[in-house]
């Protein structure tokens, strides 16, 4: 299977691969045709740049250039790992149809068995976005990226579920302070233990990550967010009004709650429900910081 989809993407091919965060969609890093296939399939705006994929930490200085002490000393704490960072591109290693024209690149090395198996035997960069069709949800199993990319992909490898259900961190360390672009799967509290201060958030207004528009992340229902003392008596409102309701669960455990978020998402969209009522985590700088941030954007949609 790995070898066959190397093949693919030598030939300029699109493969979707499993990672520990949400399932990507891969192209060659340095093949403008295949980049431009990869967006085409997406759906994805030319100019949005996407996340360049490696198999080891030492890469970082293969696909970026200047790279500085703290983006080293964060990708030997996180990687692999769901942690994406962004420094300034290598422009022989990474096309810039990759990067939306950008002079930087995001870089991660994720921690999964089958994506690491791939980066290493293909050797370069895999340019890689979440394998959903753009502005949905993101897919954390290989039938996710089936039902929303369908016959478009060259080959989909099924590594079974994600295991932390919500996208990288990205951390943007171009310039002399490091800066959170997205949150996500490594909380802002690790980061800030390994920077030896805490972080800047930069995740909306002027669009530095442009994926991170606030219409992003959702589902076909509209999502509403409630307290979770008012859960019920919501759902009962809008049910005398007519209207399918589906309440998303909130397990306690956060991790959990991350994990399955996107595909509880996806399980009441298919139910056809008109309304998802979901109560947001705390956003206390770790997981549940992600998990809100995807739900206040999949409610910012409409
Ligand atoms: O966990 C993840 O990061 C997943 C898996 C597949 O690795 N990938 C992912 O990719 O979420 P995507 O394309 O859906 O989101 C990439 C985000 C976008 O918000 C994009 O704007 C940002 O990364 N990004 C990528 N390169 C960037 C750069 N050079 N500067 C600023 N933001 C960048
Ligand atoms: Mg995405």
């Amino acid at each position: 299977m790995i070898e066959r989809a190397v093949e693919i993407l030598r030939a300029g091919g699109i493969v979707a691969f499993p990672t520990e965060t949400v399932y990507g969609l891969g192209a060659d890093a340095a093949n403008p045709d295949a980049l431009r296939r990869l967006f085409a399939v997406k759906g994805r705006p030319r100019d949005h740049p996407v996340i360049v994929h490696a198999a080891r930490a030492a890469q970082l200085d293969e696909l970026g250039r200047d790279v500085p002490a703290v983006a080293h000393g964060l990708g030997e704490a996180f990687w692999p790992g769901p942690l994406t960072l962004v420094v300034a591109r290598r422009g022989d290693r990474v096309a810039p149809e990759a990067t939306g024209g950008r002079d930087t690149v995001g870089i991660r090395v994720p921690d999964h068995p089958v994506a690491l198996a791939l980066l290493e035997a293909f050797g370069g960069g895999i340019a890689a976005p979440s394998a959903n069709r753009f502005g949905r949800v993101s897919p954390t199993t290989a039938a996710h990226v089936r039902a929303d990319l369908g016959d478009n992909v060259d080959l989909v490898i099924d590594g079974g579920p994600s295991a932390v259900g919500v996208e990288s961190t990205i951390v943007d360390v171009t310039a002399s302070e490091p800066v959170v672009l997205r949150v996500g799967g490594v909380s802002e509290l690790r980061l800030a233990a390994v920077v030896g201060a805490p972080l800047t958030r930069r995740t909306s207004g002027e669009i530095a990550a442009p994926g991170t528009l606030v219409a992003h992340y959702s589902p076909n229902a509209r999502v509403e967010l409630v307290d979770a003392a008012v859960l019920s008596s919501r759902a009962d409102e809008l049910r005398a009004r007519g209207m399918a309701v589906g309440v998303l669960d909130a397990p306690s455990e956060v991790a959990e709650y991350a994990r399955f978020l996107y595909a509880r998402l996806r399980e009441l969209d298919e139910r056809g429900v008109d309304v998802i009522l979901a109560v947001p985590p705390a956003d206390n700088g770790d997981l549940g910081a992600a998990v809100a941030d995807r739900l206040r954007r999949a409610a910012a949609a409409r």
